[in-house]
């Protein structure tokens, strides 16, 4: 009887180490399953795109990139005459104001660059015509030596935008009439995500080996409308058909705007992005703060801070600029021209505010003339 029950359980124990080697071989020889809509892991995601053309840049290129550029120094730019991005991309299309405001930030504040927002609906109703109209913005950019971030997709501000005439500006608020790219109505409507996918890849592919673009940044603050669980999955779905395209010349990056940088929002963007870009408002002791982070999480990538400059907050050219340039890390500051955005008033001033003495963003006057000369003249004696 005893060496029976040993025999079976010495069986047993046999079977079941047999069967759990077999699990651990079946675990080990996985293949990644990969859809865009489902819920990857944040620490393998990129690396589920790792075909040829569609992985995150190594460390190694994106240093090597950053090295041929100078540093960057610009704004994030949107023509006085525009009270927000559909104004700026349809048939109000502002050539001549472009001109003149293009050429004063690059002969006058010897800026590099510029950050610019692109819409969707725009490209959904005519996409030649939204394709020219880019070009000759690009080529007004080239000749006036400004290299181009192209912002895909905005979280920010109002939730319904539509195409035609666009509402004015409400007196005394800031950016009263931005709006997000996409709606919230699209954001809601998976059926419609192939439509942002397509845009996605058209606008990336047309311009992936373009010089006069320096970086495509595909969602400017996923948080920003306090719905990360929904636009999570969204901004994966994007980024995947971001890197789907081949040859892709530029990095590409998604910001981060809020701290800590634990969120599953920041772990993504941080884990996708090739060069690291971030927003702040803040004196220069919490931007340092914020930097440290960064290098921390992602060492060794390229920074760029992609929206910066609240003179009432404590993030002023002159607190900030020269850290920015000892660091090379790139500076893209909020605002060119103050203009139909009215973003020279603070964050919630209420309707009918007085114009403010200190301005929250923006450096120039429609008519050129400088907010302050002091300014002017520490940007221009500073970049070269
Ligand atoms: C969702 O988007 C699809 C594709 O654009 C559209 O046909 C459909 O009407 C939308 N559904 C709703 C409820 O808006
Ligand atoms: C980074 O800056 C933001 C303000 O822009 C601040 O709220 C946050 O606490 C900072 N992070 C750290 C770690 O200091
Ligand atoms: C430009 O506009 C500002 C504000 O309205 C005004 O103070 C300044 O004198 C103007 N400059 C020129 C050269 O017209």
């Amino acid at each position: 009887m005893a060496t029976i029950t040993i025999r079976v359980q010495a069986f047993r124990l046999v079977a079941v180490l047999i069967v759990s080697v077999f699990i651990l071989v079946l675990y080990l020889l996985r293949q990644p399953t990969h859809s865009i809509d489902s819920d990857v892991n944040i620490e393998t995601a990129p690396e589920l795109n790792a075909d040829a053309s569609g992985s995150r840049w190594s460390i190694g290129r994106a240093q090597l990139w950053y090295a041929s550029q100078p540093w960057l120094l610009g704004a994030n730019y949107l023509p006085s005459t525009s009270v927000n991005v559909l104004e700026m991309w349809q048939d109000q299309f502002d050539e001549i104001t472009i001109q003149r405001e293009l050429q004063w930030a690059s002969y006058r504040l010897r800026m590099n660059t510029l950050r610019v927002f692109l819409h969707v609906l725009v490209w959904m109703e005519d996409s030649i015509q939204f394709f020219k109209r880019l070009d000759t913005f690009l080529d007004i950019a080239q000749k006036n030596n400004l290299k181009i971030m192209l912002v895909l997709f905005d979280e920010c501000w109002n939730a319904d935008p539509h195409l035609g005439e666009q509402p004015e500006p409400i007196p005394g608020v800031h950016n009263s009439q931005w709006v997000r790219c996409p709606g919230q109505s699209m954001v809601l409507n998976k059926t419609s995500w192939p439509i942002l996918q397509e845009y996605t890849k058209q606008v990336i592919y047309r311009y992936r080996s373009d010089e006069r673009i320096f970086a495509w940044d595909l969602y400017n603050e996923p948080e920003c409308s306090k719905q990360v669980h929904i636009v999570l999955p969204l901004l994966r779905y994007i980024y995947s058909a971001a890197r789907s395209v081949s040859n892709v010349q530029q990095p590409m990056t998604i910001g981060i705007a809020t701290w800590p940088l634990s969120t599953r929002l920041a772990l993504f963007e941080l884990s996708v992005s090739d060069i690291l870009t971030f927003h702040s408002y803040s004196t220069l002791v919490n931007l340092m703060q914020n930097i440290t982070d960064l290098r921390q999480m992602e060492p060794g990538r390229p920074i760029l801070c992609t929206e910066w400059l609240a003179r009432p907050f404590g993030s002023t050219l002159f607190t900030h600029l020269e850290y920015f340039q000892s660091e090379k890390i790139g500076a893209i500051q909020w605002g060119l021209v103050a203009g139909r955005s009215q973003t020279y008033y603070q964050w919630r001033s209420p309707a009918n505010a007085p114009m403010p003495k200190i301005w929250f963003h923006d450096v120039l006057y429609s008519n050129g003339t400088a907010f302050s000369k002091l300014e002017e003249r520490f940007y221009f004696e500073l970049n070269h």
